[in-house]
């Protein structure tokens, strides 16, 4: 698969609408949402009534990413708000299979995101029961930081991983995105390519969703 989910921790929220209008009419089809809340991550970002603005103003899938403690007591909420998918972090869940079980019991995708220091065979015993792992390429809670690239090695774990069990999990990479690493990202065995400051960041947004998406 050959996903670009734009992250809107990039945009500029004054101008919300016209750059969810934008990434309705670009190749993107997923809108990437980062949730911090200044405890997992040392930000804070928005929750789901934001989540639920942007719901309202496209119709492409949103792929939620809780950088959150505890969300177990939200995942109802941003059900409620539009969410397609709810990626927890495995460093955050205490009972992970639980978290999972709960995401697909509200008829959400389920995602495990893990940090760049937490080896993808922590998701040996879980991997069959998630629809998606977020590899975050940067430390999370920022946009704008440099691709990690000791995480080329771990795509290519897990894609080995994946396909080895016959699964279809979508690998997800989240963190430092550019035009010009996303070829080798994707050749690593990546699916779902997340990109805030390469997309918002430039002077013709569309255009660069295209570069990421033909990299
Ligand atoms: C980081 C977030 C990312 C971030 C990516 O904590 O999870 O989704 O927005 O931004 P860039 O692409 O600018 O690194
Ligand atoms: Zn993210």
């Amino acid at each position: 698969m050959n996903i670009i989910a734009p992250s809107l921790l990039s945009a500029n929220f004054l101008n919300l609408k016209q750059d969810c209008e934008m990434l309705n009419s670009s190749a993107a089809e997923w809108f990437h949402l980062d949730v911090m809340d200044g405890r997992f991550v040392p930000n804070i970002s928005y929750g789901p009534m934001i989540v639920d603005f942007i719901g309202k103003a496209t119709t492409k899938c949103l792929d939620v990413h809780l950088m959150i403690e505890e969300p177990e007591k939200y995942a109802e909420a941003f059900k409620k708000a539009g969410a397609t998918n709810l990626t927890v972090h495995i460093e955050a869940c205490t009972h992970l299979h639980r978290n999972i079980q709960q995401i697909k019991s509200l008829d959400m995708k389920a995602g495990v995101a893990l940090n760049p220091h937490t080896p993808v065979e922590s998701l040996k015993d879980i991997l069959h029961e998630i629809d998606l792992v977020c590899l975050m390429s940067v430390n999370p809670g920022f946009g704008g930081q440099s691709f990690i690239p000791h995480t080329l090695q771990k795509i290519k774990t897990l894609r080995k991983m994946i396909d080895e069990a016959g699964l279809s999990v979508l690998i997800e990479i989240d963190g430092g995105v550019t035009i010009a690493n996303a070829a080798s990202i994707k050749e690593a065995g990546a699916d779902v390519l997340v990109a805030g400051n390469t997309v918002f960041g430039s002077s013709d947004p569309s255009s660069a969703i295209e570069q990421l998406l033909k990299a």
